[in-house]
């Protein structure tokens, strides 16, 4: 992990890299959107987390020139709506993203989440796999599958459905580490992207964050998302005030050693979001 800094990348299955810390836009008000993210932008982050229901889509997309940067410098997500279930719905949640940000293409499309049934999310995914095709998405995968809804897909596509699983994203910290998922995927080459990866900022004074943060004289919000590059993942933290967006990139000067990684282990399972992995039909 030694040598890595913020425009550091991984290669995603799809042969495109993917910068190794991104900056997300969930909750950050379309008023300020812009603003926060040239910031983060001027801050040297590449890579931006947005979706169709974060409604900042656009201001995503529009920072990147303010900031004076190609679109080409900037790694985009956006995400298919939850509620567009189904091929068409997907299809039309997705030429919305374009229309709306301006661009041709987004670097990452997710479905934001496995709703809709089995017809519903495989329908998704073939209005996914029709927008890589044709250039609209670069790399695609899913958010919030459960491992059931992984295995529903992994077997649509082996059966010629198209597509690949390319990329996960997964609210994951200490207290979510989802050991079943971050297995599954990662053993199919996946990368694995960790959606508040802070915790939300709920668990910065517990005992062990503040020791560990002591230890390395770095901050908890530090400590989370070095534990979050250590297990491989592509954490996504957000913030919409300057001085954490900065504080939040300065991670690349230390290292957790084994000890600290034991002692952020958990059994937890204590989602700060939504959970719509658990979702059974
Ligand atoms: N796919 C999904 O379903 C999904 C769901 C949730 C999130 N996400 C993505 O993941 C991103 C991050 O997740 P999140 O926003 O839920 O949570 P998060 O990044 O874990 O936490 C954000 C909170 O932590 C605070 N914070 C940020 N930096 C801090 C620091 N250095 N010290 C102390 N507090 C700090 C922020 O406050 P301030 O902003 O006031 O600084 C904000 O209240 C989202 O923006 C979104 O892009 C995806």
């Amino acid at each position: 992990m030694h040598g890595l800094s913020l425009v550091s990348t991984r290669k995603i299955l799809s042969g495109y890299d993917i910068p190794m810390l991104g900056y997300g836009l969930y909750q950050v008000p379309v008023e300020v959107a812009e603003d926060v993210t040239v910031k983060a932008l001027k801050a040297g982050y590449r890579h931006i987390d947005s979706a169709a229901v974060y409604r900042n889509e656009r201001e995503s997309v529009s920072a990147v020139e303010k900031a004076g940067l190609k679109r080409s410098d900037v790694f985009l997500t956006t995400k298919v709506s939850p509620r567009a279930t189904g091929y068409e719905a997907a299809k039309e949640s997705i030429r919305g993203s374009l229309e709306k940000a301006k661009t041709d293409y987004f670097d990452l499309i997710l479905l934001h989440a496995p709703f809709g049934a089995k017809e519903g999310r495989l329908g998704a995914w073939r209005a996914l796999v029709e927008a890589q095709k044709t250039g609209k998405a670069r790399s695609i995968g899913v958010s919030n599958f459960g491992v059931h809804h992984l295995e529903e897909l992994e077997e649509y596509i082996q059966s010629g459905g198209g597509g690949r699983i390319e990329v996960g994203q997964y609210e994951l910290h200490p207290w979510l580490a989802r050991a079943d998922l971050v297995d599954w995927l990662h053993k199919r080459g996946a990368v694995v992207e960790a959606y508040s990866p802070l915790a939300r900022g709920t668990r910065m004074n517990e005992p062990t964050i503040q020791a560990i943060s002591k230890k390395h004289k770095k901050t908890p919000a530090q400590i989370l998302i070095r534990w979050s590059l250590q297990k491989g993942f592509v954490p996504l933290p957000k913030s919409a005030t300057p001085e954490r967006i900065k504080e939040n990139t300065d991670v690349f000067d230390f290292e957790l050693d084994e000890h600290d990684m034991k002692l952020l282990h958990t059994e937890e399972y204590s989602p700060c979001a939504w959970d719509p992995t658990t979702q059974r039909d």
